[in-house]
């Protein structure tokens, strides 16, 4: 009989503050995996002096006792994973990379942003980091996966093959196919810098889940933007929710123990795509500015908007949450109201789920009172009775518990119920 491992999701269109649980339970767990996306995601955390940013790495890398995993699910950029790893020092033996997870080359990069740049308006607003093409390439079955790396020339071989197939498209989109020689010279830095840390991860997770040890699931963007489940095609092209764990890492789903997912209690969304609940007068530019509302990884500002309780019900049961982690709090402080999205208007009918077409959904709203102060607040008590009535509404309205409720960036100012 195995042990089980958590789960940590996001629930709105990523950006959700996953990062403060993330390090906060790192440090008390063993193992940290990821299973899904790529550096499109990312965060930075502080330790005393230092910044970090991680963007593939798991987050328990800051915990020295703790084994990190990327796993099959992910699609990795060698180059940028090289360059995070700098930041660290002796990582041998507690970071690892599944040998089945899909390479990001720098042409799949090169597609993305030809791609988006030809789709005009109607462009997704990717990362431009290149994780369509890699997961396009996947699917298609002529992707590469990490293992390959071992024999790098057959590898070079392969993607000149690629390469030589896919010419006219190449073409079509103005790029240059890379050289042979410079192609080699790159798998080659490539090898000689992660081939220690490549192995099966799917056994050395299972290994560790029958030892007992204590295993973290750390989910990447959000549940908005699952392939899936979220906004098609507004969204990335992997597996954002609880099932993309079990396939993104070779686990199934008796496995998997308590989620947590993490939501905001407000919204944001970078790139386009549908967003009901979005404001686009004063509040809205209440939140990006009080909440620091630009992107990690390409630094654009965030689209802002009201918590909407359909979407987050979607989410609560897509996942299976166990307990909603509800973030920035305190960038609601001193509203004198603040609204929630309880309900869609859709083709002259209120309804209460996400539908097919969420761009032509209009938002219904419940207008909550506001509260001068829950910045800081450590324990639920201390809330503000407003506080504490809003999230007791949002339990109700998604049908799940608010466990966890952070009222500043400090790890400390965390509410646990
Ligand atoms: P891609 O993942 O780069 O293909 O981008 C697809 C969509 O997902 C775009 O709207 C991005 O802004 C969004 N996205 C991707 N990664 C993240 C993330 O980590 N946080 C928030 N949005 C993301």
């Amino acid at each position: 009989m195995s042990n089980r491992a958590r789960l940590i999701v996001g629930l709105q269109w990523g950006d959700e503050g996953k990062g403060k649980i993330v390090d906060h339970m790192a440090q008390t767990h063993d193992y940290v995996c990821r299973f899904a996306g790529g550096h499109n995601a990312g965060h930075t955390i502080v330790v005393g002096q230092r910044k970090y940013a991680l963007h593939l790495i798991p987050s328990g890398v800051l915990n020295p006792d703790a084994v990190n995993i990327v796993g099959n699910g992910v699609v990795l950029s060698p180059a940028d994973f090289i360059e995070e790893m700098k930041q660290f020092d002796n990582l041998e033996g507690r970071l690892f990379v599944s040998d089945r997870a899909h390479l990001l080359l720098p042409y799949h990069a090169l597609i993305d942003r030809a791609r988006e740049k030809l789709k005009g308006d109607k462009a997704i607003g990717t990362t431009g980091k290149g994780i369509g093409p890699a997961y396009g390439d996947k699917v298609a079955r002529v992707g590469h996966r990490v293992g390959e790396l071992h024999d790098t020339k057959k590898l070079c071989d392969r993607i000149m093959e690629h390469f030589e197939m896919n010419a006219p498209i190449f073409e079509v989109m103005g790029l240059e196919i890379p050289r042979k020689e410079a192609l080699q010279k790159e798998l080659d830095a490539y090898k000689a810098s992660l081939e220690p840390y490549i192995t099966n991860t799917t056994l050395l997770i299972r290994k560790a889940l029958c030892e007992g040890k204590r295993v973290l699931l750390e989910g990447a963007q959000g549940t908005m933007l699952d392939i899936d489940h979220g906004t098609y095609p507004y969204v990335t092209s992997s597996t954002t929710v609880s099932a993309g764990a079990c396939s993104g890492l070779g686990l199934n789903h008796k496995d998997i123990g308590e989620v947590t997912g993490i939501a905001k209690a407000y919204c944001t969304r970078v790139g386009n795509g549908p967003f009901p609940s979005e404001d686009f007068g004063e509040d809205g530019e209440r939140l990006r500015k009080r909440g620091h509302e630009y992107g990690t990884t390409t630094g654009r500002p965030r689209r802002c908007g009201w918590f909407d309780a359909v979407a987050m019900k979607h989410a609560v049961q897509i996942n299976g949450v166990d307990r909603v982690a509800l973030m920035k709090l305190d960038v609601l402080d001193g509203l004198d109201e603040i609204k929630v999205c309880t309900a869609y208007r859709f083709q002259g009918e209120e309804i209460d789920y996400v539908p097919y077409d969420l761009e032509s959904v209009e938002p219904i709203y419940t207008v909550f009172r506001g509260w001068k102060k829950s910045e800081g607040a450590r324990e639920f008590d201390e809330l503000p009775e407003e506080a504490r009535d809003y999230i007791a509404a949002l339990e109700e309205m998604i049908g799940c518990k608010i466990g966890i409720v952070s009222t500043s960036p400090e790890r400390e100012d965390t509410i646990v119920r």
